[in-house]
């Protein structure tokens, strides 16, 4: 196995189907029936030739002053996250422990994002020593960056970017607990951007403090993930640009003006062949609504936050079939992972559609035959953990190998240790040549957790 290529021939090349990458995984003999303890007979792969090409789209799709930082917690493995940081994209971090990750995989401070919005005054200070990007979620957050500033060198300022997260009050999206634009939100500030005289003087004090505190030169907006419409991400966007022009209208000749708007992430995916909006589509509608943001004048610094666009439609799992079991009416597979690994479908499968589950035999070739109402559940011990309840499969079998499609995003990332589980390896595929004579590379990008890490938490 050799390194990831830089990845060159991928638009000259065909895609890379399901079925050939199981195959592949076949004949490499990664997902095998466990022979020692510490065999794992299940892996997440990915194929880097489609990320790769997602993310020239992406990047296409918007004017060069864009900056497109990919949310780090949709998949951390750094391999696939340097995919990104090659051709140029930045890490987009909830946490300090994701900047931490992300200055170590080498981003460079300034196309790191910082949104947490529960910041501890040690975390901001971390964040503006290494220029991280740092975007304020609160106004109880904006005193405590308005202190540390404050104790600060302008040398040491220099080059800082400092965003107040606003909240345009967009409304819900289609998944409630991804919507972060309603008046329960825990995000931003409390913001509408809407044209009556009540909604201009609830922004008043907003719109004042931005124009007080001339350290603050971005403004943030996220208004939620995996539901929204075009419409109301671009009201967010447009909303974000039309306060910072006002706030630079209404600064002092010798303030600072915002040069930065972040409009955050959420593209939905297209999840088992729904229709979803492209990036050409999504930048279409902020041409219209935020023409601002695409001129390059006023707004020098435009940064999204993908995440479950940029990755979940490019990794799929795949597990040997350790059990079956008859039930009422079909059939249980029994797989080795459950909500260790797909939190989301066995705890709250009303977030995301489920996986698009299939069926291949051992040495990897399409299964066939009887069709079977069929649950794939994980191995943990409850029995909420059925990661694809009721599909129609052939009928399973003890050694076959389920495949489970879109698994890309939100999965291995989410991860829990309960029932002390380990975390499967992962695996890239491309176009290339790793000896195995089919036309691909694969690559190891994690190696998954052992025993002893995920028991030494429990010490
Ligand atoms: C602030 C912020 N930016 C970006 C994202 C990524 O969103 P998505 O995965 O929907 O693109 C999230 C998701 O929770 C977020 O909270």
């Amino acid at each position: 196995m050799v390194e990831v290529s830089n990845g060159a021939a991928f638009e000259a090349t065909k895609p890379i189907s399901q079925n050939e990458a199981i195959k592949a995984i076949s004949t490499r003999k990664l997902v095998v029936p466990a022979e020692k303890l510490e065999d794992q007979p299940h892996v997440f792969a990915y194929d880097l030739d489609a990320y790769r090409a997602n993310l020239a789209k992406l990047r296409s799709a918007f004017a060069p002053h864009w900056h497109h930082a990919t949310a780090v917690k949709t998949n951390p493995v750094a391999k696939i996250m340097k995919i990104g940081l090659v051709e140029g994209h930045g890490a987009e971090c909830a946490s300090i422990g994701e900047v931490i990750h992300s200055l170590k995989m080498g981003f460079a401070g300034p196309d790191i994002v910082y949104d947490s919005p529960c910041k501890t005054i040690p975390e901001i200070k971390y964040a503006l020593d290494n220029k991280v990007m740092l975007n304020i979620d609160n106004l109880q957050e904006l005193e405590r960056v308005r202190a540390i500033v404050e104790s600060m060198s302008p040398e040491q300022l220099e080059g800082c970017v400092i965003g107040l997260r606003i909240n345009p009050l967009v409304g819900f999206g289609a998944v409630a607990n991804l919507s972060v634009s309603t008046r329960k939100s825990k995000f931003g500030v409390l913001c509408p951007v809407g044209p009556s005289d009540a909604e201009k003087a609830e922004r008043e004090p907003v719109l004042e403090a931005l124009i007080k505190y001339d350290f603050i030169n971005a403004v943030h907006v996220h208004t939620g993930s995996g539901g929204m419409t075009l419409s109301q991400m671009a009201d967010g966007a447009a909303g974000a640009a039309n306060i910072a022009l006002e706030v630079n209208a209404r600064r002092s000749e010798v303030q600072k003006k915002i040069h930065a708007i972040d409009i955050g992430g959420g593209l939905p995916v297209t999840w088992g062949g729904d229709p979803s909006p492209t990036y050409d589509e999504y930048a279409a509608v902020l041409r219209e609504k935020a023409p601002s943001l695409f001129d390059g004048t006023t707004f020098t610094r435009v940064v999204t936050e993908m995440g479950a666009k940029n990755n979940c439609m490019y990794g799929i799992y795949a597990s040997v079939v350790e059990v079956t079991k008859a039930t009422e009416g079909g059939k249980i597979a029994m797989i080795h992972a459950g909500s260790d690994q797909f939190l989301r479908a066995c705890y709250a499968p009303h977030m995301r559609k489920p996986f698009p589950p299939s069926v291949y035999t051992s040495d990897g070739e399409v299964k066939t035959g009887e069709i079977v109402d069929t649950d794939i559940a994980g191995p943990l011990c409850f029995a909420g953990d059925i990661v694809v309840a009721g599909a129609s499969l052939p009928d399973v079998q003890v050694g076959d190998i389920v495949v489970l499609g879109e698994a890309g995003g939100n999965t291995s990332g989410m991860r829990t240790t309960h029932c002390s589980r380990r975390s499967p390896p992962i695996w890239g595929y491309e176009r290339g040549d790793d000896g195995n004579g089919d036309g691909l590379n694969f690559v190891n990008l994690s190696k998954g957790t052992t025993f002893d890490e995920v028991l030494k938490a429990w010490d």
